[in-house]
């Protein structure tokens, strides 16, 4: 199975994602799970991150905290999608579990420096100032990572937080400019394939269906935040863009993409956080990822509820 560390702010969308790799051991191996600062401040995501493994019967993960705000800006939050807790829905016990004292900064260093190069993904699902901060205090991670699978920006979808921007990429342009100029191979699931993957009614009552806690709590959570989705899209329910990164390290057989050029915006104030897509290859600048456009969403949803009825 792969070696992953999964960095992110959760988030409902964040959690079905963490659900799904816990679910998943034949394939994906979680080293450990990193919190940054996003869809709520950083005391509510690492304590999120716990309260989810607990969920999953995982206390045994190392879950740690990382940067608590942005490189070079404010930090902007996202409680108007996900609730002032960041997991409002369902009502989950609080977290017995410690969190770990080392910093998420240090563990993913460490870890990259101990596992043989090539050997590690990480799967990022949120801003990605963790990232970039390890990036920048210790570039030799850059050829020691496998890949990194991230959910952000957008190209025909354009933006859910500024007209052209997307959440993850837009609190932290700064961050995501270091990780997609690092030449670190990139898989990007930005909204135009998230938005494809929706909890409609029926998706939504298969979860609950499956009776267990897990499955209740999914419902509950996808149940919460699918307000935002339909009020702004007119969308059938809760798009899932979290979960795209874990369902593609299972079955990336299930997405579409193409290598392209991408750059992140980080002057503009209009434009702020854009990912700049050269989707049409109508420059010569060298591609630097795969930029997702299409899934096979009942493929996904499949997976997804067979893996949940797992726990
Ligand atoms: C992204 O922003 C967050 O609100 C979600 O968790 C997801 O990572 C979608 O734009
Ligand atoms: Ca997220």
């Amino acid at each position: 199975s792969k070696k992953i560390i999964i960095d992110t702010d959760p988030g409902q969308d964040d959690a079905v994602a963490i659900l799904l790799a816990l679910a998943s051991p034949e394939e994906l191996e979680v080293l450990g799970i990193t919190a940054v600062a996003g869809n709520v401040p950083l005391s509510l995501t690492e304590r999120n991150a716990r309260i989810i493994c607990e969920l999953a019967g995982r206390p045994d993960i190392k879950v740690f905290a990382g940067c608590d705000a942005p490189i070079a800006r404010k930090l902007v939050t996202a409680e108007h999608v996900h609730g002032k807790t960041g997991l409002d829905g369902p009502e989950l016990p609080a977290p017995t579990m410690p969190l770990q004292e080392q910093n998420a900064i240090d563990f993913i260093i460490d870890t990259l420096r101990r596992e043989p190069p090539g050997s590690v993904t990480i799967c990022a699902l949120g801003p990605l100032t963790n990232l970039a901060t390890a990036l920048q205090r210790a570039p030799d991670l850059a050829e020691r990572v496998a890949e990194i699978v991230l959910m952000g920006g957008a190209y025909f979808e354009v933006g859910n937080i500024t007209p052209t921007a997307e959440f993850n990429i837009y609190v932290d342009p700064e961050a995501a400019d270091i990780v997609f100029s690092s030449g670190i191979p990139l898989t990007v699931m930005p909204l135009d394939v998230t938005h494809k993957a929706l909890v409609t009614k029926a998706r939504n009552d298969a979860f609950r269906a499956l009776g267990s806690p897990v499955g209740l709590a999914v419902a509950d959570m996808t149940e919460f935040f699918e307000r935002f989705d339909k009020e702004k899209y007119g969308s059938l329910g809760a798009p899932l863009h979290d979960p795209c990164v874990t369902a593609y390290l299972i079955r990336p057989e299930l997405f579409e993409g193409r290598h392209i050029n991408v750059e992140i915006e980080t002057q503009s104030e209009l434009t702020k956080g854009m990912t700049v897509a050269d989707w049409w290859g109508v420059t010569d600048r060298a591609p630097n990822a795969n930029f997702v456009g299409n899934l096979d969403a009942q493929g996904f949803f499949d997976l997804l509820t067979e893996r949940l009825a797992r726990f």
